[in-house]
């Protein structure tokens, strides 16, 4: 008697992070190893709805570990909060006789996910899904990383350590705009890292006049200090709302209105937004390694029979059971709740999460020391 093999599908959603391509191939290699066949959808959820399946063999997935971006496409897709859609995207894998599918993205995806996979509206083609979560603004809940966060950050240090030259070499101010969203955690800890003077985060949730102040404060402090350190280097989260060039101007004008017009050329702030160069480029050797990790414990999850979980990366840490489980093999990934990776992701962005205020407080408890 001949049976059929149990057949997985992977999908990459939402903003493109760097370490996609070394989930979609463990997820692929591991899975085949245990006997599935795998399917690759392409652009996301805009494929699923439109049946747009590769199948996918090691042969497709030799040497993407070392690319950015995914090779599956991905795309953002409005039309996947109507029913009528998800249920389209249902019947695509039930055609095929996908009966599970991982999900690798971040906010938006999971909660696309969390839908797709609810028993309640699906009915028989439901199919089990267990996500992974990829964003390189690091602001999902329940995961102390995600893929792409690592090489993000990397790129943030590598762009302002060389910002930092030319500040260094002029005794100028640069304000370089980083990316995540809502999330003030790659604003963080790329100030850290590259030792900038000042990091401006939508968590601390400061009027503008309090954030105009605060740069000020700094361009004047480093003036007092020994030559070569005359720079100041403040990296700002797109997640704070005041227009770069409007920080520009404001901050400028009240230098101007403090130090006179004499120093006014020396003191005129540049600004630098990274914009997308942050989301590009090889993925991190870390990045490579949680990709590959992740996806392990999502399909032996999915082919377990388990469904609406994510894969999480913590410390091996104790969490209640209704939450999340340790994987027996990774003692640093865990198979944690999708609805409640949800609702601690909103916590978070919120900053209502124990995790939220774990940040800002390391950030605070450093920054006197290590900023400025
Ligand atoms: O979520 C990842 C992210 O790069 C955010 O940091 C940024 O705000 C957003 O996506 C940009 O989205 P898009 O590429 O669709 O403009």
């Amino acid at each position: 008697m001949t049976t059929t093999p149990v057949r997985i599908a992977v999908l990459t959603s939402g903003g493109d992070a760097p370490g996609m391509n070394a989930a979609i191939r463990a997820v692929t290699l591991i899975a085949r190893a245990a006997g599935a066949e795998v399917y690759g959808v392409e652009r996301g959820y805009k494929g699923l709805i439109d049946g747009a399946f590769v199948p996918l063999a090691p042969n497709d997935v030799q040497g993407i570990l070392r690319e950015g971006g995914t090779i599956l496409g991905t795309a953002r897709c409005k039309e996947f909060l109507e029913r009528a859609v998800r249920d389209r995207a249902r019947a695509q894998l039930a055609e095929r006789g996908v009966s599970g599918l991982v999900v690798i993205g971040g906010n938006g995806s999971l909660t696309g996910a969390l839908a797709l996979g609810d028993p309640e509206e699906g009915g028989d083609a439901t199919p089990r899904i267990v996500g992974i979560p990829a964003s390189i603004d690091n602001d999902i809940g329940l995961t102390g990383l995600c893929i792409g966060v690592d090489t993000a950050m990397n790129t943030i240090v590598e762009a302002t350590d060389k910002i930092a030259d030319t500040a260094t070499a002029h005794d100028r101010t640069f304000i370089v705009e980083v990316m995540g969203r809502d999330c003030g955690y790659l604003a963080m800890t790329s100030a850290i890292a590259s030792g900038a003077d000042l990091a401006l985060f939508p968590e601390a949730n400061r009027p503008e006049s309090e954030v105009f102040d605060q740069i000020v404060d700094t361009v004047l402090a480093v003036r007092g200090r020994h030559r070569r350190h005359r720079r100041a280097i403040i990296i700002k989260a797109e997640g704070v709302q005041i227009p770069v060039e409007r920080l520009k101007t404001e901050v400028d004008a009240r230098l101007r209105a403090k130090l006179g017009a004499e120093d006014s050329t020396s003191i005129e702030t540049r600004v630098t937004v990274l914009g997308h160069v942050v989301r590009g480029g090889r993925p991190s050797a870390f990045d490579r390694l949680l990709g590959s990790r992740l996806a392990n414990v999502a399909v032996r999850a999915l082919l377990a029979g388990k469904t609406q979980r994510m894969a999480a990366w913590m410390p091996p840490i104790e969490l209640p059971e209704e939450i999340g489980s340790r994987s027996s093999f990774d003692p640093y990934c865990w198979l944690v709740d999708l609805a409640a990776v949800l609702t601690e992701t909103d916590n978070l962005l919120h900053g209502r999460s124990q995790l939220a205020r774990w940040r800002a407080g390391v950030f605070e408890d450093i920054e006197d020391a290590l900023l400025l």
